[in-house]
């Protein structure tokens, strides 16, 4: 099957023009003005609107139990791969890179097979990264088989109950450098906000202010400082998950120039509200680790996106219902952590380039380019250009659009974007050529 996109503003982050864009059996076979309609294509008028790369939200937890407290409750995360696919579909977003979690004494590569058998219920194309959860001869040993299996990155973490110590940081960074892959980190320093955590609870203060009290923007510089540093040691690249905070931006950016291969990402909700929204009554529901920082963090974070030093956008999307957020009123260390963002953040990051902040092919390069360069999803992913997948977006920049939980399409039973308006919205999507969103109904 053939598909005509005629007349549409192409973009991809190298630049734009007018063209029209044929995909025969999944894949973009020509792109250019005045394309000639046959009969065995079927055409798409894109005559105002633009025809995008779909994003590719590296940075989603479907399905994922996390333990919570000190007593380690498990809770799990709304959207299965199915909900989350589609509401991440119905944003524009055409890939998500999930993570594989191993039990501590599970092999990687059967904590991969398991969370394979879960993927496959995924209505757009998705790929995962390998969290690292201890560091041993075995582990060490299995992340080769993990590669040939297809991962191209490993995940870390300075905290929670499935953090490293720093000499095991140390061993994965090297171990991930002699096989070509980027190790990604969750950077906060551990000691001090479980202290911080602590203290507050003995006091009495347990309301979810202390919550981003307990993490403020210096514990989460402390742990960016420090991996960066690792890295270094190591020589190895890294990759920096969910920048929330500008003394975190100030270190990446002091790496970047002294020549170290720092990959930074941070999300919409760190980029649209600040630490004000724990004094709110809903609080519970926007607690999420690091926490939203001060306004000084947010508009530090523009600002390294518009001058580079951000490369990439994703979501971190890992939302909890309602009843699961209220456990945790009397005690903020019992709220399960994780916010939704995937079928908001390309239509949050266009709409921000439809108003002037930044430009589309720059959100393009945010949200789908360099996500799919950087863990080797490229050049099928990522871009609209000859032989890439035809994971399409068209984006009518006219639109208007006020986020609700009812016109959005995650299982979870709210949605902390809730009356932002946007200028703009994606109005199909297409997964290797194929309608997954829009038209006449949503199709999946
Ligand atoms: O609060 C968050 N971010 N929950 C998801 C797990 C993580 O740390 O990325
Ligand atoms: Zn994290
Ligand atoms: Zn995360």
């Amino acid at each position: 099957m053939k598909t005509l996109f005629q007349n549409g503003t192409v973009i991809n982050a190298s630049g734009r023009q007018k063209a029209d864009l044929l995909v025969s059996d999944g894949k973009i076979t020509q792109i250019g003005q005045g394309i000639e309609a046959t009969a065995d294509m079927q055409v798409i008028d894109c005559t105002d609107l633009l025809v995008l790369p779909g994003a590719v939200d590296a940075h989603t937890h479907f399905e994922t139990q996390i333990l919570v407290g000190t007593d380690n409750v498990p809770y799990k995360s709304a959207d299965d791969f199915h909900a989350g696919t589609r509401a991440a579909a119905c944003g524009g977003v055409t890939t998500v890179i999930d993570f594989v979690t191993p039990l501590k004494g599970e092999s990687l590569t059967a904590a991969l097979d398991k969370r394979k058998a879960e993927a496959a219920k995924a209505c757009i194309d998705y790929s995962l990264h390998m969290c690292l959860t201890e560091i041993n001869d075995d582990r060490l040993g299995e992340m080769r088989a993990v590669v040939d299996a297809g991962v191209s990155s490993f995940k870390v973490f300075m905290t929670y109950a499935i953090r490293l110590t720093d000499d095991e940081f140390l061993r994965a960074l090297r171990r991930s450098k002699e096989l070509g892959t980027v190790i990604m980190v969750h950077a906060e320093a551990h000691d001090e906000l479980e202290k911080n955590r602590a203290d507050f609870i003995a006091q009495g203060l347990t309301d979810p202010w202390y919550h981003y009290l307990s993490r403020p923007e210096s514990v989460e510089t402390k742990g960016v400082e420090r991996a960066i540093e690792l890295a270094a040691i190591a020589d190895a690249p890294l990759y920096i998950v969910h920048l929330a905070c500008e003394g975190g931006l100030r270190a990446v950016e002091k790496a970047k120039k002294a020549g170290q291969i720092i990959y930074a990402e941070t999300c919409p909700q760190y980029l649209h509200f600040t630490s004000d929204v724990y004094k709110r009554p809903d609080a519970a529901n926007f607690v999420c680790s690091p926490p939203i920082k001060g306004e000084k963090s947010r508009e530090a974070l523009w600002q390294g996106i518009k001058n580079g030093s951000i490369d990439t956008i994703a979501t971190d999307h890992c939302p909890f219902n309602l009843a699961e957020k209220a456990l945790g009123k009397d005690d903020f260390t019992k709220i399960p952590n994780g916010v939704m963002g995937t079928e908001n953040f390309y239509p949050y990051m266009l709409s921000e380039a439809n108003k002037g902040r930044i430009s589309y092919e720059r959100v393009v390069e945010l949200c789908s380019e360099k996500p799919a360069e950087i863990f080797k999803l490229s050049p099928n992913k990522g871009s609209l250009t000859l032989g890439a997948d035809a994971d399409i977006v068209i984006y009518d920049p006219s639109k208007e659009f006020v986020i609700s939980q009812e016109n959005t399409h995650s299982a979870c039973d709210y949605t902390i974007w809730e009356g932002v308006a946007l200028k703009g919205y994606p109005i199909q999507t297409y997964s290797k050529g194929k309608l997954v969103t829009g038209g006449r109904g949503f199709v999946i």
